[in-house]
């Protein structure tokens, strides 16, 4: 069966990446509208940037209005921001957030109406040139073709996806990341984690993926905990980068599973940050999956270390299981309770994340059948 593989057109990467990338950041068009968030202003990612624009004499519009998570009404007002100035390209630079927005605002000046009826289908017409800088080890949203945006009116979390959504550019220099503090670094680090292991676990898993997914695991298991200690740890902190691209280019390629698509309907109702939705739930759904493809676990264990080739299958997945959990409590990720959410509010919402996590499709690309009994029975066990 032939598949494709997909990365960004260009990335540069490494400690000075802006610099290194001037020439095809001033390639992108004439006028960019800038997609970041107030936080980023303030750091040197955005200060590197405007500096190579106003050198060259390059306006440039400041979009930064998406205080939390991006919905399709902070995308709306970036659109109008980028037709009112008369801009001619995109670049997103901050975490998940701005990256996934500038990717929708991208949608929503190409396409007719609302990004959110866009969610589903396949998105193929050519949108503005984007570039995508991250500052966070995380979603790899610099190395996928998908978005994620909040319905403000029903609230529900919408995957937009398509290759037109793979950036033109990355520019990633993990000094970036630097300032990110303890509790972002753990979560955004955990949901690069869940990436490559669901990516590794997925039915779309491809030989091509694979070799990504398996470093990108052994990179995280061994640096983020040192990045989470010690946030000036550069040698962490630049594995932390490889690996969040690593794991984004897994993704956007075999795709997630159960766990994302149990976790965004979890962050819609009780506006629990991506990166924690999935931590809480990464050891309990991987062991539910584990037991349709233990071969699978097993020779991610042993890729990393964790188990040997004469450990049986059974032996070396759990070995991989134990990890998982060994670094959700050394992240100090918390509990639904220590988080602030009633047992009695989760519960009842069950039935319906349940059914939003099928809907998601995510579950299906599990290697074990996933029902809607199972669904319920996962959630209730976070409890
Ligand atoms: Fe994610």
């Amino acid at each position: 069966m032939p598949y494709t593989f997909l990365t960004p057109k260009r990335t540069v990467f490494g400690q000075g990446a802006m610099l290194a990338a001037e020439k095809d950041l001033l390639a992108l068009g004439r006028r960019p509208l800038i997609v970041t968030g107030n936080v980023v202003k303030k750091g040197e990612a955005y200060r590197q940037l405007i500096a190579i624009l106003e050198r060259n004499g390059v306006p440039n519009v400041v979009f930064s209005d998406i205080p939390g998570e991006p919905d399709d009404l902070m995308v709306d007002a970036g659109a109008d921001a980028y037709k009112a100035n008369g801009c001619d390209c995109i670049i997103g630079v901050g975490g998940g957030s701005p990256l996934d927005s500038a990717k929708a605002i991208a949608v929503r000046v190409a396409l007719p109406g609302g990004v959110c009826t866009h969610a589903g289908k396949e998105i193929v017409a050519g949108l503005p040139p984007l570039a995508l800088i991250p500052t966070t080890a995380g979603t790899g949203s610099e190395a996928t073709k998908f978005t994620v945006i909040t319905d403000h009116a029903c609230g529900a979390k919408l995957l937009l996806k398509g290759d037109s959504l793979l950036p033109r550019l990355a520019v990633v220099d993990y000094t970036f990341t630097l300032s990110a503090p303890p509790s972002l670094t753990a979560a955004t680090g955990m949901d690069a984690l869940t990436h490559a292991v669901e990516a590794f676990t997925s039915r779309k898993a491809t030989p091509l993926t694979d070799p990504y997914a398996m470093d990108a695991v052994r990179r995280i298991f061994e640096n983020l905990p040192a990045a989470y200690q010690n946030g000036n740890d550069e040698v962490a902190r630049e594995s932390m980068a490889i690996a969040a691209f690593e794991a984004g280019v897994c993704i956007s390629n075999a795709s997630v599973t159960l766990v994302h698509g149990m976790s965004r309907p979890i962050g819609a109702k009780f506006h629990v940050s991506h990166g924690l939705s999935n931590a809480m739930l990464l050891a309990p759904c991987l062991t539910f999956a584990a037991r349709g493809a233990p071969e699978r676990f097993a020779k991610l264990a042993r890729a990393v270390g964790l188990a040997g080739v004469g450990d049986s299958n059974t032996h070396a997945a759990a070995a991989l299981l134990d990890k998982l959990k060994a670094i959700t409590n050394t992240l100090n990720i918390p509990t639904l309770a220590a988080y602030g959410i009633s047992q009695e509010a989760f519960l009842a919402a069950v039935p319906q994340m349940a059914r939003e996590a099928l809907q998601s499709g995510s579950p299906a690309n599990t290697l074990c059948e996933v029902t809607e009994a199972d669904v319920i029975n996962l959630y209730q066990s976070l409890y």
